[in-house]
């Protein structure tokens, strides 16, 4: 059994990192919500437990609580925020409400004694920045525990029990704010739990081909590409396992960057000589969308038309036993937390929905391990090229999204020049690498300009750029006006149809990164 350290969340935005920190140290983390921790520890026996933040406060009646089982298995537990204070309360310490010393946000704790926590780290005598956020604060420690740091709001900011090795820290040693928290949590697994780190991508991979030979046995798998790095890695990791038995389909919707789907068929079937359909349904997709400006309305229409070109395309193969799908790690999470994921509808389902029932087959899903960072290295390790494994997103519903108001072939081949202009420059620039996506967007507005001694009157487009690190926050990217200036003189003069460019700076909320 594979050496892993379960974290248990009790609903902190920042639980996933948690589990990252862990497994950048070369050793494999799961997460579970509170509610669901006992039966995940029968089943992934850890060899340490993590319990997450959360927004819960002890100091009131029935919150969330680790199963006490977790004290009594004998493994090194780390609570943090909120878990911190569930554990000292549930060991019999006492946690108050902190109505003077609230600390939230950019802290700094003084080391009182030494810890394996910090070893090599943090001296006693020495202060440190640290990102707090709770409001409640332990006043009481359990008995064995043990100060080894104070902040200015908090008498026990880190605590320990070293002899039962129960660690509690009152900041959050995930996040960047914390600039030694990496460090700690290397400790805490490596020092303290004794884990050598032998989870790297290397093993993964030998792992998840026997697991999908076992699963698939002599059945034959039918996987949808699009393009994207999810499903590029889940076809090629197939093939490796299971050769001749899949059978990939590609289905062209028509709202694909220029050269995208020339670069899928050459690649798959190509390089690596995977059976390959390559289904252009462009007609039929500009044909339902004509006319159609809603953008929900798009998404079910291209959501519902895959679905039928999909399942056409698979009969024509003979059909397939499983489908093979590139679902994440954070698709998983949120799918079982205990609130069972964001509750309003922002845009309507972005993978799609529905294939597996509707073509009554089971699921492959080797990916639902993996955070997106680790697809990638997965990619590399497979032999996918560089460009294609650190490719940008694409959403599945492609440019249909990105072109506001009704939906023509004309304004498609349009933003598919405007898109490859920008991203040539931002390429060009050495900037591709820097930001989380670019994109160009067609307005449905057309302006008035002079080219020449002619007055024009033609389309407006946005040019979208953001950073961020899961897409669920972004921050546009800072361009310096001379690269926009660039870009705009090269999108005006190579993209006739076009004649007005505009940079889109809006966050992350309260904007999202597609404009619809
Ligand atoms: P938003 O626009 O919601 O996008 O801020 C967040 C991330 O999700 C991508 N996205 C999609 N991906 N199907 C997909 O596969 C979709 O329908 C879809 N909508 C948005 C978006 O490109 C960004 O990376």
């Amino acid at each position: 059994m594979q050496d892993t350290v379960l974290i248990i969340d009790f609903g902190s935005q920042v639980t996933q990192l948690i589990a990252r920190r862990i497994r950048e140290t070369g050793v494999y983390s799961e997460i579970v919500p509170y509610n669901k921790a006992e039966a995940a520890i029968e089943r992934l026996r850890p060899r340490a437990i993590i319990l997450s933040g959360g927004p819960a406060s002890v100091t009131e009646s029935d919150t969330p609580r680790a199963p006490q089982k977790v004290f009594e298995l004998g493994v090194p537990v780390l609570g943090i925020c909120y878990g911190q204070q569930t554990m000292c309360a549930q060991l019999g310490g006492i946690v108050e409400p902190s109505t003077t010393h609230r600390e939230f946000g950019r802290a700094f704790v003084e080391i009182k004694a030494p810890s394996p926590l910090f070893e090599g780290v943090w001296e006693p005598g020495s202060r440190h920045q640290v990102w707090m956020s709770h409001g409640d604060r332990v006043t009481h420690l359990p008995e064995g525990f043990q100060v080894c740091g104070i902040s200015e709001g908090a008498p026990f900011a880190i605590a320990a029990d070293e002899k039962r090795r129960f660690y509690s820290l009152m900041f959050h040693p995930e996040v960047v704010h914390t600039p030694d928290g990496a460090k700690l949590l290397a400790n805490f697994v490596h020092k303290i739990a004794g884990l050598s780190g032998d989870w790297t991508m290397a093993a993964f991979r030998k792992k998840a081909i026997e697991a999908i030979r076992a699963q698939v046995g002599g059945g034959r798998v039918i996987c949808g590409l699009s393009g994207g790095v999810d499903s590029s890695v889940v076809a090629v990791l197939l093939h490796e396992a299971i050769g001749p038995q899949l059978t990939c389909v590609f289905v062209d919707h028509g709202l694909l960057r220029a050269g995208e789907a020339e670069q899928v068929v050459e690649l798959f079937r190509g390089r690596f000589n995977i059976s390959l359909v390559h289904s252009d349904a462009s007609e039929l997709f500009l044909g339902k969308l004509a006319g159609i400006s809603d953008p929900e309305q798009k998404r079910k229409i291209i959501g519902a038309t895959f679905i039928d070109v999909f399942d056409a395309e698979a009969k024509k193969v003979g059909g397939a036993d499983f489908l093979a799908q590139g679902t994440l790690y954070p698709d998983v999470i949120e799918s079982i937390s205990p609130s069972g994921g964001p509750s309003v509808t922002i845009k309507s389902h972005h993978n799609v929905g529905g294939l597996p029932e509707r073509m009554h087959m089971k699921l492959v899903e080797p990916l639902r391990e993996l955070f997106k960072d680790e697809v990638r290295v997965l990619g590399r390790e497979l032999g996918l090229p560089a460009d294609m494994v650190g490719r940008h997103p694409f959403p599945g519903p492609g440019l249909a999204i990105r072109i506001p108001g009704d939906i023509t072939r004309e304004k498609a081949d349009l933003l598919r020049k405007v898109d490859a202009v920008y991203l040539d420059e931002i390429r060009q620039a050495g900037l591709y690498d820097q930001i989380w996506q670019a994109f160009a967007v067609l307005l449905p507005v057309r302006t008035v300009g002079v080219m020449g001694d002619g007055r024009t009157y033609d389309y407006a487009c946005a040019l979208r750029a953001v950073t961020s690190t899961d897409g669920m926050t972004a921050d546009y990217y800072p361009f310096e006006h001379s690269f926009l200036g660039r870009v705009a003189t090269r999108i005006i003069n190579e993209v006739p149809g076009v004649n007005r460019v505009t940079y889109d700076i809006t966050s992350k909320p309260p904007g999202t990164i597609e404009w619809e």
